[in-house]
């Protein structure tokens, strides 16, 4: 999709469609009764208010939240339709809403087989959304540069079609976006342009989602990544079971170990020249592309689903795409962990102890908590190639969708600053997290009586236990861990975005990043994100613990 920003009026610019956001600014009448809407077109053209008049006095536009209404050959304006908008109430406005609507735009739009629109940017987009009317969240609504990239992210969001193996797909995609804003022009285009990159990684993110098993494998899946890397000039390497050998990622084989399929170990770079040394963010992805349960075998019933267990690894993926283009001054390196994970006759079963590559041997109880033991060694190898902070995604737990719904991603953390700076970026991005504890008293459900620790913690708290299970292997490091099991499908289609993979949480990992390389990330500024951390002081830890495993004897 072609992105441009137009200073015109609105209703000077010749399209086939004028998008036209309308808030309700009526206030809550203090008798308690619900007040008469007041709807507000985002715009002070006069004209375009003109053609909106009879829609407004005859109540038909309301400004309530995805109401769409479509007005055609308007008087007064050189568009030939005009789509009115609504996104809710005024006090509640926010980045948030902005992408639902643009996404929602996109999506209906094309189904009446247009190209190309027009979408108005806000004009009341000044300060910030009341905080009083988020009970819990405070999005961004920041200058009218910030608008320009919601709207652009929104409507990539919304051209995003799953239908890929569909033999009479028809390309209903909108080629071209203008958004007309008022303002610096070449500060528009820059934002309208950085909506592109992140809009781009997220439906990048998601097309390896969507990929059935079959045709995402973990050497498909290392493809992909190398050449995006190519293409966007990323340092990129893919290995495979050799590779995982020699690190003695023994907890990452032992997940591989039943599939016919190779697992490959993802690894990217983008490390800017003169970016500072410290910090060194580690993005680490679960890539399972199948999770069948293994041995301990899944259900039958929406097994189908586990194709998108690479689902993060998948994000990561798209994160550095975004990276390498917007080019933040910081350091960031990528693990991605990508395996199937296959009952068979040379698959792991309940009751194997496998020794991870810190040297920490894990008693497996369950075969499908596979997730947390890809990631104990893509973790504690993102340690040992520098990376001072680590941020890892994964489908990981059920449990977390017990405790979460589709709504928010549970996020964990083991740094008070750390999280306290991601949380920031949460604002600007619109994806939803909720933090879940890691308090050390959970660690007790994951002893074992034959080694370290088991993968699983029992009944109860299943999400909490896979973190801690996580926590063992990033030691001191500061650490954010997202289970996105919940969030990363859209079980059904919405207006603003097609049922299928979401791309969260990319998004955020970008808008972090950016963050960080501004210094904007860093809640004790000076030595990078939280501070006082040295990479080098793990790395010497975690060697120290494999070493004497492989001292004793103990391989894969
Ligand atoms: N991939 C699943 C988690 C999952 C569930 C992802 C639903 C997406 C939607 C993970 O590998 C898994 O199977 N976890 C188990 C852990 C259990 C055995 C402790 C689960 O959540 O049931
Ligand atoms: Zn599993
Ligand atoms: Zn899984």
């Amino acid at each position: 999709m072609k992105i441009t920003v137009s200073t015109t009026a609105p209703s000077q610019i010749e399209t086939e469609c004028l998008v036209v956001p309308v808030l309700d600014a009526s206030a809550a009448a203090n008798n308690g009764e619900k007040p008469k809407p007041s709807p507000q077109l985002q715009t002070n053209d006069k004209a375009v208010n003109d053609a909106a008049a009879e829609l407004i006095s005859s109540g038909e536009v309301t400004g309530k939240m995805l109401e769409l209404t479509l007005l055609h050959k308007p008087q007064g304006v050189k568009a030939k339709r005009v789509l009115f908008v609504g996104g809710g109430k005024a006090k509640n406005f926010s980045s948030y809403e902005l992408r639902k609507l643009a996404g929602a735009a996109v999506r209906n739009l094309k189904a009446k087989n247009l190209k190309s629109f027009v979408f108005v940017a806000p004009n009341s987009w000044t300060g910030t959304a009341d905080p009083e009317a988020h009970s819990t969240y405070v999005f961004q609504r920041e200058g009218v540069e910030d608008a320009v990239k919601s709207i652009v992210e929104g409507a990539f969001v919304g051209n995003f079609e799953p239908n890929y193996y569909q033999s009479d797909r028809e390309d209903k995609q909108i080629q071209e976006l203008i958004i007309a804003a008022q303002g610096d022009a070449k500060a528009l285009n820059a934002a309208a342009q950085q909506g592109r990159i992140i809009g781009e990684a997220q439906n990048f993110t998601r097309d390896l989602a969507n990929e059935p098993s079959n045709k995402m494998t973990p050497t498909v899946m290392g493809e992909r990544a190398k050449k995006m890397s190519h293409e966007v000039g990323l340092h990129c390497e893919v290995y495979g079971p050799d590779k995982l050998h020699e690190l003695k990622m023994g907890a990452f084989w032992s997940v591989s170990q039943g599939s016919e399929e190779e697992p490959r170990l993802i690894v990217m770079r983008y490390e800017p020249e003169g970016a500072p040394q410290n910090p060194v963010l580690g993005l680490v992805g679960k890539g399972i592309t199948f999770d069948t349960g293994g041995i301990s075998i899944k259900p039958a019933d929406g097994m189908e689903k586990m194709k998108y267990d690479m689902a993060g690894g998948a994000a990561m993926i798209g994160a550095m795409r975004a990276i390498a283009q917007l080019k933040p001054n910081v350091r960031v390196i990528c693990i991605v962990c990508a395996s199937e994970n296959m009952p068979s006759g040379t698959a792991q079963k309940p009751g194997d102890v496998q020794i991870a590559m810190s040297g920490k041997s894990i008693e497996v109880i369950n075969t499908d908590a596979e997730g947390r033991l890809v990631l104990a060694d893509g973790l504690h190898y993102a340690k040992q190639l520098g990376a001072t902070h680590l941020i890892d995604a994964a489908t990981l737990t059920g449990a977390v969708v017990v405790a979460l719904g589709m709504v928010n991603a549970g996020i964990f953390s083991n740094d008070e600053d750390f999280y306290e700076s991601f949380s920031q970026s949460l604002k600007k991005s619109g994806e939803k997290m909720w933090r879940l504890p890691v308090d050390e008293e959970y660690r007790d459900m994951l002893k074992s009586n034959i080694a370290d620790m088991m993968n699983v913690g029992g009944r109860w708290g299943g999400a909490v236990t896979a973190a801690m299970f996580l926590k063992e292997f990033v030691g001191d490091t500061p650490w954010i861990h997202l289970d996105i099991a919940g969030v990363a499908w859209m079980e059904d289609n919405k207006p603003w975005i097609a049922k299928g993979p979401s791309g969260v949480p990319v998004r955020s990992l970008v808008e972090f990043v950016q963050d960080v390389a501004r210094g904007d990330g860093s809640a004790t500024s000076g030595s990078g994100i939280g501070g006082g951390f040295t990479a080098n002081q793990q790395q010497v830890k975690g060697t120290e613990a494999a070493q004497k495993r492989s001292d004793s004897g103990v391989g894969l």
